[in-house]
């Protein structure tokens, strides 16, 4: 596998980082990951701009972050050979010696990044769908920074995979819903689809963006208003989107059946545009 490190792409083992880079030793730094399909970087340009978004809110300058990031991403794509997959892209404040305080005069920032091949998802992975558990939202109020403190989610994912489940839904004080570990939530009742609004206690997802998009066009109705794990269990259908799972059905929650146990037409209708937009 290949990546990018120090201006050029190498075999990632090839790539070695100063133990010292703020990124290692505070997870002082933000990603992103940017799908790719059939040899194109997909919504690029939404990607970079939440990049920025979070390099403000880290109070990190990336002079010509778009020209660099394009640049990385297509030589991924063109030297790995990369017909479907995805980039993880990541910016660390430097390396100096361990203070919580960052040098005044700032370091250059460490871009690094990843590509890795990834099948399209088939048809049937989509109606077989994921479990889900529920698990309390114990992470920061900054939750809109891509940053790289993933422990919460981390624990979380790994709470789920010991419970038998795909993804971890969070909720604040185990009442209301957020987001997935590593995804949006969406619920949807009586056709009406329900997500957490945009803010401090979530992830802006791309993928989120891109699906109430989709949703207008298809005049389905869309509240961006929290809801609570009750709603949720009693809902017709759950969904989560992310950059790699696209919109994925959740058929059950916590072990018990959501709906009728199988992937619902919203989702559905969303997915096939979804596909019919990147294609
Ligand atoms: N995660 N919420 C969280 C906490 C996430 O980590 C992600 C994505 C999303 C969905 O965002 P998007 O649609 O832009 O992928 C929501 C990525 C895939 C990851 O960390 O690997």
């Amino acid at each position: 596998r290949l990546c990018y490190f120090n201006g050029s792409v190498m075999p990632v083992e090839k790539a070695s980082v100063n133990i010292e880079d703020r990124g290692y030793q505070f997870g002082d730094g933000v990603y992103e990951v940017i799908r790719v399909y059939h040899g194109k970087p997909f919504a690029m340009r939404r990607h970079l701009m939440r990049l920025s978004r979070s390099l403000k809110a880290i109070r990190m300058d990336f002079p010509d972050l778009e020209q660099s990031l394009h640049k990385v991403a297509e030589q991924l794509i063109r030297d790995g050979k990369i017909e479907h997959g995805y980039v993880y892209l990541q910016v660390t404040r430097g390396a100096a010696p361990r203070d919580h305080l960052f040098p005044l005069a700032p370091l250059p920032p460490v871009l690094s990044a990843t590509i890795t091949p990834c099948p399209l998802r088939t048809p049937e992975q989509f109606e077989q769908g994921g479990k889900a558990v529920i698990l309390s939202d114990d992470r920061w109020l900054h939750c809109n920074i891509k940053s790289l403190n993933l422990l919460p989610n981390v624990l979380a994912k790994d709470e789920a995979r010991r419970r038998g489940a795909d993804e971890a839904v969070l909720a604040r004080d185990l009442h209301t819903v957020t987001e997935g570990a590593s995804s949006n939530v969406f619920i949807v009742r009586d056709g009406i689809v329900f997500t957490h609004p945009d803010g401090p206690l979530i992830l802006p997802g791309i993928t989120k963006e891109i699906v109430l998009e989709i949703a207008g066009e298809l005049n389905i109705t869309v509240c961006q208003q929290p809801f609570t794990v009750g709603q949720l269990r009693q809902a017709d259908e759950v969904f989560i989107t992310d950059t790699i799972h696209e919109v994925h059905p959740i058929v059950a929650m916590d072990g018990i059946k959501i709906g009728d146990g199988a992937a619902g037409p919203v989702a559905r209708a969303l997915q096939n545009a979804f596909t019919e937009y990147w294609h």
